[in-house]
């Protein structure tokens, strides 16, 4: 593909989904599924997936037949990308052989033999959800992928979990831990700036006036869920790793890493320790090797799951 004039968030998030797809941790997804309660139409999982962009995991859980009887609640910031999620996901399920309806309430109503799932999707910020809904519902399972990097975490986690059912889990994939690497190498010491100084911007990010990102934010959960009484029920590496095969880049992955580097360069231009010549050479050849497929990029993750103890939480096991 040509280098793309204009980008878009929902066109990355669509094309991070393949790449997802290869990294999330299967062993850490297996544990996950097992340590879920059995559903039944009377007790349907209560989901609540926060920062869910436009809805890739609810589609990954419906393809894998995790979910049979489940109610899932998927929030994000962004009113464009949830409007887009309800709108995918109305489409995909259609696709998938499921009697999809949307009620007066925007409800999503999902049907297929033996599964029964309702979609309520909403456009809030975390932090003004976790306060309307303290004490009026809980939730059995929580989501929070790529996404604890671009939050308070240590004052969110806690909140977050005061929303679980005693004995809830949560399920954490893809949280950005701190490498960002790209090969060809070029000069040594430039491409160790760029990633510093990238990781720098997400640690310094603020927003409404609150520290608002951790670029070691995979290492920093384990502290901070024990510090919230969580314990960990599986953990491991979910590192993004993108490359040209014989076909060139699979699916929309070069639009990708070309919107991979569009951020970098929107995040560092005007860097004081960085020259700026040498800053938009170094970008415009990394996308002249997305063009040739030379790139190789790779961002190391991780994928966790906790369980809340069966004291905290704001219900008792099974109550609505
Ligand atoms: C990297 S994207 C990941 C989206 C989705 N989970 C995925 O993996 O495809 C992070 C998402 O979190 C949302 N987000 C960031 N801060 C948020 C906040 N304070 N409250 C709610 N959503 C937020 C963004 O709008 C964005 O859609």
């Amino acid at each position: 593909m040509s280098i793309p004039i204009t980008y878009s968030l929902m066109r990355y998030l669509a094309a991070k989904k393949s790449v997802d797809d290869r990294a999330l941790n299967w062993q850490v997804w297996q544990r996950l599924v097992a340590a879920l309660p059995r559903a039944t139409p009377q007790q349907p999982l209560r989901i609540l997936e926060v920062g869910a962009g436009i809805g890739s995991m609810v589609e990954r859980l419906l393809v894998g037949d995790v979910l049979t009887h489940a109610t899932y609640t998927a929030i994000d910031m962004a009113p464009t990308l949830i409007a887009e999620a309800h709108r995918r996901l109305l489409q995909w399920a259609n696709e998938q052989g499921f009697q999809a309806d949307e009620n007066r309430e925007r409800l999503l109503q999902l049907r297929r033999a033996g599964q029964h799932i309702t979609i309520e999707t909403e456009a809030i910020d975390v932090a003004r959800f976790i306060v309307r809904e303290n004490g009026r519902r809980a939730w059995d399972l929580l989501i929070g992928q790529a996404f604890l990097d671009l939050i308070d975490m240590p004052a969110t986690l806690p909140a977050l979990c005061s929303l679980m059912r005693p004995g809830g889990l949560l399920y954490f994939p893809l949280t950005f831990d701190g490498g960002t690497v790209f090969q060809p190498e070029g000069e040594t010491q430039f491409d160790g700036a760029i990633e510093a100084y990238y990781h720098q911007t997400i640690d310094r990010r603020v927003l409404d006036g609150k520290p608002s990102g951790d670029s070691r934010a995979g290492r920093h959960l384990f502290a901070h869920l024990r510090m919230a009484g969580v314990d960990v029920v599986a953990a491991g590496g979910s590192d993004w790793v993108v490359f040209a095969g014989a076909n060139g880049y699979p699916a929309d992955e070069a639009y990708f890493l070309h919107d991979i580097i569009h951020t970098i360069g929107a995040t560092l231009t005007g860097h004081p320790q960085l020259d700026t010549e040498r800053l938009s050479t170094w970008l415009a050849q990394r996308h002249v090797q997305i063009k040739q497929g030379t790139l190789v990029y790779i961002a190391h993750q991780l994928d966790v799951v906790g369980r809340v103890p069966a004291r905290m939480g704001n219900r008792q096991v099974g109550t609505p």
